[in-house]
């Protein structure tokens, strides 16, 4: 994979920035998104604009043929059946689609809620919202100064046979720590089989092969945003079997079968879960996204990212003052750094080195309890993906140097 061939395809990414060249390394946040994808999108808009499911004339048929082909693709792409795919607006809204759906109505008073301290908002403030009226416990996995989950607590949670649904991000958006999904859900499951497992895949399927199946897990969720694929759009996938046991989040068009004045039965899975018009355009996108890192291949894409880390983390420490959180094993952790620089705060990091043309975020990237366990409020963040190259770790230290210069540190 050659990431200085692939870049011709986001044209973004010619652009200058304060009149510097583009050095974007904030694709945890959001991805850019190759011409392949743009395309995929206009088409449908100047070819086949239609509803789906409802018409019978020929665009809303071809619409239709585009919106359920970019969910056979994407179902593909983590090995999930299609009947399980259900699109939603990000991940936040796959999460509380179950936390609505699935833990206010299966979990009670005595359960236990497992997650970890090292989750996003999006996985912990939808349960959050349902444990209180539900009547369940929720309790936290710590995470180790090495950036891991701490093992012996999660073993000693599991065999109190409490746990009924288990959550967990499969790479962590703040500290790149990759997590053993497989081997946690395996242990969830044996220690009370009718425990279910979620996984949250947004910062992983976009930077990993991802087999749902060989996660052992019941559901994972992601965004389109963070995968070369438009905003406003994610995706849920889950056992069908689960989602069809459940009922609805979101009422209106397309998720009933009938309905009377008194009431509705509901369509098939997937389409239970879609009410309304679909995000149809951002759903052929997110397939052709699908198509491009195919096309690249995942382990291409995961090998790239593992020669950047390999560089990166020496790189940072060679700079004097900066700390690199999560785990120094490349095999360990995705190419997503979250950095302290001494005497500085995050945010005159990331707004001097704006200036020096580089992309980074600051602040607690959306994981405020996780920023508590590293004693911090915020970092500076620097995510690459597969159109980064080795040149950008040079100048991403340059851009801290710079700071540290320009603050006299
Ligand atoms: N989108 C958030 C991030 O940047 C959660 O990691």
């Amino acid at each position: 994979m050659d990431a200085t061939t692939i870049r011709k395809d986001f044209p973004i990414l010619d652009r200058a920035v304060h009149g510097r060249p583009l050095v974007y390394l904030d694709s945890a946040a959001t991805s850019q998104t190759p011409n392949a994808v743009t395309e995929a999108m206009t088409r449908y808009y100047e070819e086949a604009n239609a509803n789906v499911h409802r018409g019978v004339h020929a665009l809303a048929e071809e619409a239709t043929e585009r919106y359920e082909g970019a969910r056979a693709r994407i179902a593909r792409f983590v090995g999930a059946d299609p009947r399980g795919v259900v699109f939603t607006k990000n991940a936040t809204e796959g999460f509380n689609l179950l936390a609505y759906s699935y833990a206010r109505r299966r979990l009670g008073p005595g359960d236990v809620l497992l997650s970890t301290e090292m989750e996003h908002h999006a996985n912990l403030v939808p349960w959050q919202l349902v444990a209180e009226d539900a009547g369940f416990e929720i309790r936290y996995v710590p995470v180790s100064a090495e950036g891991e989950l701490d093992r012996e607590t999660f073993s000693a949670e599991v065999a109190t046979g409490r746990v009924k649904l288990f959550t967990v991000t499969a790479m962590s958006n703040v500290l790149g720590t990759i997590n053993p999904v497989d081997e946690l859900a395996a242990e969830v499951k044996a220690a009370r089989s009718d425990a279910v497992v979620v996984v949250d895949g947004a910062q992983s399927v976009p930077h990993l092969p991802t087999d749902v199946t060989a996660f052992g897990a019941d559901a994972l969720c992601f965004s389109g945003h963070k995968m070369l694929g438009p905003t406003g759009i994610g995706v849920l996938t889950a056992k069908p079997e689960l989602l069809e046991s459940i009922p609805p989040f979101l009422g209106g068009g397309e998720m009933i079968s009938n309905v009377t004045l008194e009431g509705a039965t509901f369509n098939e899975v997937p389409y239970k879960f879609e009410a309304g018009t679909p995000p149809i355009a951002e759903a052929v996108g997110l397939g052709a996204a699908v198509d491009y890192l195919d096309g690249i291949g995942m382990e291409a894409v995961r090998a790239h990212e593992v020669s950047l880390i390999e560089a990166v983390l020496p790189a940072l420490d060679q700079v004097d003052g900066v700390t690199v959180h999560g785990p120094t094993d490349a095999s360990r952790r995705g190419a997503t750094f979250s950095f302290a620089v001494e005497g500085l705060h995050p945010h005159d990091i990331g707004t001097i080195m704006d200036r020096e043309g580089v992309a980074v975020r600051a602040g607690h990237h959306c994981a405020k309890p996780l920023m508590r366990q590293l004693g911090s409020p915020a970092t500076t963040r620097a995510s690459f993906y597969l159109y980064n190259t080795p040149d950008e770790i040079d100048a991403l230290v340059d851009a801290i140097r710079a700071t540290q210069r320009f603050f006299d540190i």
